[in-house]
């Protein structure tokens, strides 16, 4: 028994929590980057003691000392999906000085949203903007926007997920706005699903909220209660569902919403839960969980009759609170990157990407029967290198203006903008140019 395992990665953006008194949960409200958005409310379960336990016995929220300090996450790491050459390995690597910096600025991209603005927000050093991500066995070209748009002419590409996929397709946003300002072609009023229009190009980009793939309410349904997390096992979430077939690309990806307390259900009846103390239903563990959502995920894409395009999947993403949590005062206040091997994926993270990379080798291959190509963006290792590209504290303006030792909540989990999630978009130009 130890504690649960909701702790830093449950959460999206966030503003401000508060302590729920019945199921000793913290209510988490994310706002969103523009001020009148706060929109969702997730339940955190950190408090009390959950049945879940990791391999190792070790608590998680985990402990840095403590990690083993093998490659064991990255073994099957999808150099063998890859065509871009035997010893080239896109997924492992290092970070090498990058003496031109970022490719844009918070002058030159105006869309970069408010809590990543780290430099806009006061963010005292600049070293984490001077890196790049150097593959083992190859050379990644700087990002070139012209190229990128020259392949997505025409088309529509979706991302698909939570806010790390917003916190991409932002990044992207920023730097293909170096060759063209795209206009907002859409907004709903929370801004979780937008499209961006590149007229040059005839090139439309879609963000598409979806964190856990599959359909979840907080409604009441059976008697369980109102506000407590229901995920439907058996059912793809309609906020992608009906549009997969507009869109010729489509990065696909998920994972940390799944941390947080939930009931899941098949065919309308409860099947287990993930944290739910008081209410006798079998703990499934949250990779479990993840490999039921994934796999259906998947075979929608790979069954859909209208949808033909090319899926891209995203692997999982660590956070790097240290010292606590994103809600116990947890921070991340590196200024360089790790090296190679010097600090490996926490147990759980490991194993929510092992059932990644299993899901998605089945799927590939189910889609590659019906000529539908998947392919895998294997960034978890790249960035598990990162602890220096979060906000920190700086997802707030100038958060030390008043009082040098002002307690502000930490963002350890999203990434700054210019900063290393950046070089997604690379890697992936990398693999579309090889398609
Ligand atoms: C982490 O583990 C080390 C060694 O086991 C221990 O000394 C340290 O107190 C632990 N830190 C936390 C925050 O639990
Ligand atoms: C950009 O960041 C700099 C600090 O590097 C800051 O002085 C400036 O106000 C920011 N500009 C905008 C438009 O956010
Ligand atoms: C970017 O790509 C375009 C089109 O392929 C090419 O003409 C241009 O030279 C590239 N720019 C750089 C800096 O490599
Ligand atoms: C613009 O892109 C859309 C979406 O891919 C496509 O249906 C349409 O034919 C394109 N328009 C032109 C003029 O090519
Ligand atoms: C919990 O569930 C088990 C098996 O479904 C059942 O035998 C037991 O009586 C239940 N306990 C309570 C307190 O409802
Ligand atoms: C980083 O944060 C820790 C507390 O989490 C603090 O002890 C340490 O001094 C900080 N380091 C720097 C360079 O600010
Ligand atoms: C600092 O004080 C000013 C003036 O009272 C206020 O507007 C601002 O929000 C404060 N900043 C922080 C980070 O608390």
């Amino acid at each position: 028994m130890m504690k649960s395992g909701s702790g830093g990665n449950g959460y999206l953006e966030y503003s401000e929590h508060r302590a729920g008194q019945r199921r000793q949960a913290v209510i988490f409200f994310i706002s969103l980057f523009l001020p009148f958005a706060i929109i969702l409310h997730i339940y955190f379960s950190h408090s009390s003691v959950s049945v879940y336990t990791t391999t190792t016995g070790k608590p998680f929220p985990y402990n840095h000392s403590t990690q083993p300090t093998s490659s064991d996450a990255s073994e099957t790491a999808g150099d063998a999906i890859l065509n871009t050459g035997a010893q080239c390995d896109l997924f492992r690597g290092d970070w090498i000085p990058e003496p031109a910096g970022p490719f844009y600025t918070n002058k030159t991209c105006r869309d970069i949203p408010d809590h990543q603005n780290c430099m806009k927000n006061g963010r005292p050093d600049s070293g984490y903007l001077y890196w790049k991500w150097k593959p083992d066995g190859c050379h990644l070209p700087r990002f070139n926007a012209s190229r990128f748009l020259h392949i997505v002419r025409n088309k529509v590409w979706g991302f698909i997920g939570d806010s790390i996929a917003r916190n991409n397709v932002q990044s992207l946003v920023c730097l293909l706005s170096q060759v063209e300002d795209p206009m907002d072609a859409y907004h709903d009023e929370a801004y979780m699903f937008r499209r961006w229009y590149f007229p040059s190009y005839n090139f439309t980009l879609v963000v598409l909220w979806s964190p856990y793939l599959i359909k979840q309410s907080e409604d009441e349904v059976n008697g369980l209660p109102k506000d407590q997390i229901k995920l439907y096992l058996d059912t793809i979430d309609e906020s992608w569902k009906n549009q997969l077939h507009e869109f010729d690309f489509i990065v696909l990806s998920g994972g940390e919403w799944f941390y947080k307390s939930s009931i899941s259900l098949e065919k309308n009846k409860v099947v287990g839960c993930h944290y739910c103390p008081g209410m006798n239903f079998t703990e499934l563990g949250i990779p479990f969980v993840y490999r039921k959502a994934l796999r259906l995920a998947f075979k929608f894409i790979t069954t859909s009759p209208n949808y033909k395009g090319l899926t891209f999947f995203r692997t999982f993403t660590s956070d790097h609170f240290e010292n606590g949590e994103w809600f116990s005062g947890g921070t991340c206040n590196h200024t360089v990157p790790f090296q190679k091997d010097q600090f490996s994926m926490p147990l759980l993270d490991a194993e929510m990407r092992k059932v990644e990379l299993e899901e998605f080798e089945k799927a590939a291959k189910e889609g590659l029967a019906k000529g539908l190509k998947l392919k895998l963006l294997d960034t978890s290792q790249a960035l598990l290198l990162r602890p220096d590209g979060h906000p920190g504290p700086y997802r707030y303006y100038y958060p030390f203006a008043n009082n040098s030792h002002a307690k502000v909540q930490n963002d350890c989990l999203h990434w700054c903008l210019p900063g290393p999630i950046d070089s997604w978009s690379e890697i992936l130009l990398e693999i579309l140019q090889h398609e």
